[in-house]
């Protein structure tokens, strides 16, 4: 699809809305540069001045930028400090509003000494906000690596049985989701299996699957930078009437989180509902994350679905629901689903199934 100037209007049109009191301001994100942009290369800095924009990159990055962001003129560095501090003063900027997250303290002072007279305002909030509801387009890509995804999980999903390895299941997930168009996986693919599933964060080792494992999935795919988070827990031979008991209580937390979401309620209440349910079976102490993300050109990405985020959610926010159980040294069970927040209520973008599946 060729460049469509509109999106990238609508979105610095935003920016500036949200620091109406900044004359020149200073991104430095590169997932904030691609949303504001177009320019998918890993390192940059763009400035946004009354009138113009300016899109500062190092030799690598020229070419490609010059061919991506088409709305920016690009001029090329050889320090990012040094572009910043001569993109200033062509344009006498006398204010510079910089993303203060995105800025190390050695690269701030290199700044300050770089651009004497200069005033520059660290920014805090605002950037947070920017890429929480999605368009149309962006709303279709993450769809699309759900998609993806979840056709390779049911492509692999024979493979999860006694005696193959965590690793090996891993490995072939992420390469039929290559095969199936995603240009990486999310993040590396999470296949926990028995005492490993109670980890919430496993990293796939060599450990094979036995009978009677819960095994979890926890994968997603990336479609023209933008991403999907799923996971799924199975498990092995037979379950125990302990597995079966909490594999419903987790489903029940994720359904009745789900069903809570729609514009105007806020993040907080989301992961109330999850937590207050596991809470009245008493099992919230095994519950030790939030209960969701937002997703997008990040995984993990504003906004949070945790006690007391006040946010609230707004039709077109992409998040997660996913709650887990995890009984330290024994195993876990985590049902995660990637959502649209709609008009009326949400919409599954992952839709591999998450009723109890013995296999
Ligand atoms: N796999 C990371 C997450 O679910 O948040
Ligand atoms: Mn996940
Ligand atoms: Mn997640």
């Amino acid at each position: 699809m060729g460049y469509d100037p509109a999106p990238y209007a609508e979105r610095l049109g935003r920016l500036r809305a949200g620091f109406p009191d900044a004359e020149t301001l200073l991104i430095l994100n590169e997932k904030n540069i691609r949303y504001l942009t177009g320019f998918t290369g890993g390192d940059g800095a763009l400035m946004v001045g009354p009138e113009w924009l300016e899109l500062l990159v190092d030799g690598r990055y020229t070419t490609q930028a010059r061919g991506e962001a088409l709305g920016a003129e690009v001029v090329e560095f050889r320090n990012r400090a040094e572009g910043i501090a001569g993109a200033a003063r062509r344009h006498a900027a006398g204010r510079i509003g910089f993303e203060a997250p995105a800025l190390s303290v050695e690269e701030h002072l290199r700044l300050r000494e770089g651009l004497p007279g200069v005033a520059l305002e660290p920014l805090l909030g605002g950037f947070q906000s920017l890429r929480a509801a999605k368009d149309q387009r962006e709303i279709s890509l993450i769809r699309e690596a759900a998609r993806i995804a979840g056709e390779a999980l049911a492509a692999v999903r024979e493979m999860i049985r006694p005696g193959v390895r965590e690793k090996e299941i891993a490995l072939e997930l992420e390469y039929r989701m290559r095969r199936g168009g995603a240009e990486r996986a999310s993040f590396e693919t999470i296949v926990a299996a028995g005492s490993n599933s109670a980890l919430p964060h496993a990293t796939p080792g060599c450990r094979a699957i036995a009978d009677g494992d819960c095994v979890m999935v926890d994968y997603g795919a990336v479609v023209q930078g933008y991403h999907s988070d799923e996971t799924c827990t199975y498990i092995v031979g037979r379950a125990s009437a302990r597995q079966e008991t909490v594999y419903r209580l987790v489903r029940e937390a994720h359904d009745r989180a789900i069903e809570a979401v729609r514009p105007g309620v806020s993040c907080g209440e989301i992961d109330r509902i999850a937590r207050g349910y596991l809470e009245e079976a008493g099992m919230d102490r095994y519950f030790a994350h939030g209960t969701g993300h937002g997703v997008g050109l990040d995984v993990h990405e504003p906004p949070r679905l945790a006690a007391g985020r006040e946010e609230i959610l707004r039709a077109g926010m992409v998040v997660t629901v996913e709650p887990g159980i995890y009984l330290p040294n024994e195993w876990g069970i985590r049902i995660e689903d990637t959502v649209l927040v709609t008009d009326e209520g949400a919409e599954r973008l992952t839709s591999s199934s998450k009723d109890l599946t013995v296999i």
